[in-house]
């Protein structure tokens, strides 16, 4: 696939069929994210690849609580698409029932760089594995639904004892349906 195809066909994908993701195609995906750059190299991420069964209905537990946690919030924010925030809580709670999800950290609890670098870096090595996924007909969606509730140091010391904070989640997984791209705003750069 080209770039630019998976850069404009990548979409959050919220619902997933229960094909599973092969072993291959996620070593595969979580390869390529090594490969973004980082602040003075010093690739500050850290994923767990959440697959089993056992350890995935540890992490529902977890995200049927952000769900609760967030539910007025979603509620009241999209009053007039009561539609939206149904979806977006199922999601939450649900993870659209993905067979995959990866959770991103910070690999140690402290750097000499700013927070902004640390987080950037691991950005970076998240949108190479979403990229990556589309490029193997796979989808995924990004959320920080649990930073929000402060769930992140559970997952961390659920997942990754001894690891730095959580910085976002990433579900993976074959789309069931694929949503329709949101507008991009004008007048976001500038060439001078
Ligand atoms: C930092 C970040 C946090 C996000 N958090 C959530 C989230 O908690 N729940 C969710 O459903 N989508 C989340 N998203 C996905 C965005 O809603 C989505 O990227 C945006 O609506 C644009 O849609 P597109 O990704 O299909 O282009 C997040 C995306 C980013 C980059």
């Amino acid at each position: 696939m080209e770039l630019k195809d998976a850069i404009l066909s990548r979409r959050s994908i919220r619902s997933y069929t229960d094909q599973p993701v092969s072993r291959e195609d996620l070593e595969a995906i979580l390869d390529l994210g090594m490969w973004a750059p980082s602040g003075v190299n010093f690739q500050p991420w850290y994923f767990v690849a959440i697959q089993s069964r056992e350890q995935m209905e540890k992490l529902l537990s977890v995200m049927d609580g952000v769900s609760t946690d967030l539910e007025d919030n979603l509620r009241t924010r999209f009053a007039n698409n009561p539609e939206v925030a149904e979806e977006s809580l199922t999601f939450i709670r649900n993870l659209g029932k993905a067979p995959v999800c990866i959770l991103a950290f910070r690999h140690k609890p402290n750097y000499t760089k700013t927070d902004e670098t640390i987080v950037q870096s691991i950005a970076a090595a998240m949108e190479n594995i979403l990229l990556a996924a589309v490029d193997r007909g796979l989808g995924g969606c990004w959320m920080t639904a649990p930073i929000e509730t402060g769930t992140g140091d559970l997952l961390r010391d659920m997942f990754a004892p001894g690891k730095g904070s959580l910085v976002a989640v990433m579900t993976i997984g074959h789309p069931a349906r694929i949503p329709k791209a949101p507008t991009r705003k004008e007048g976001r750069y500038i060439i001078l």
